[in-house]
């Protein structure tokens, strides 16, 4: 999958018993799987610890796109990368040092991604942008799928894009991306999109990649 937009499916409302048959249902039209890491610390939530992340990472058919939504999440950070991810992504308010933290990820292999939830501003993270393959801006409160998509975070998102400049950095959105928002999102100047129940509630999980994808193309040309 090669293109400007890129769409990251979220496993978190797939069927958690028979994800390789789910996986199966959206890898070949799908640019990475989003895995969202939960500890029911960071957020109310907990999903997979490292060792039954490392299983999907290592059993899944293209690059795992691995959002940390751990505290502390400093440490860990780099074994995701080093378990295989093509992409990690923490979260500002869970770091100790985030340009350190970035640059690990880096060392490992993986793209270092820098997430921010609602109500944090992106100004103070400007600086990072050197050591960040991708800035995630959270559209809704993580912890749980299936929420409505914030439309008034995308003064936050065309903000970002302006930080981003002309650099290769991507630019994701996670939080109620469906038809109905994705729009809105490519508009901001969102270029990758994580989208969970709008994908796995769908009657064809394939099909709604292929139809977000396009959609998002169209608005973005
Ligand atoms: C929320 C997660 C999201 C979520 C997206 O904390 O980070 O990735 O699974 O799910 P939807 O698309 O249903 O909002
Ligand atoms: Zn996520």
């Amino acid at each position: 999958m090669s293109s400007d937009i890129r769409i990251t499916p979220s496993i978190l409302n797939a069927d958690l018993d028979h994800l390789d048959s789910e996986i199966a249902k959206i890898a070949s039209v799908s640019d990475f799987i989003h895995l969202d890491v939960m500890d029911n610390v960071f957020v109310p939530n907990f999903t997979f610890d490292f060792d039954r992340a490392s299983e999907i990472i290592a059993a899944c058919p293209i690059g795992i796109d691995a959002h940390l939504m751990v505290a502390n999440v400093d440490t860990i950070a780099p074994l995701y990368a080093q378990a295989g991810s093509a992409s990690v992504t923490i979260h500002a308010e869970a770091t100790e040092d985030i340009a350190r933290t970035l640059r690990a990820i880096r060392k490992a292999g993986a793209r270092s991604g820098l997430a921010i939830k609602p109500n944090t501003s992106i100004d103070s993270y400007a600086s990072f942008a050197d050591d960040v393959d991708m800035f995630l801006i959270m559209t809704v409160e993580p912890g749980f799928g299936g929420q409505s998509f914030m439309t008034n975070m995308m003064s936050k998102v065309a903000a970002t894009k302006k930080i981003i400049g002309d650099r290769p950095i991507w630019l994701q959105v996670d939080g109620g991306i469906s038809l109905e928002t994705i729009e809105l999102a490519v508009e901001a100047g969102a270029d990758t999109f994580v989208a969970g129940s709008a994908v796995f509630r769908a009657s064809d999980p394939a099909q709604m990649v292929v139809s977000l994808r396009e959609l998002a193309t169209r608005v973005a040309n």
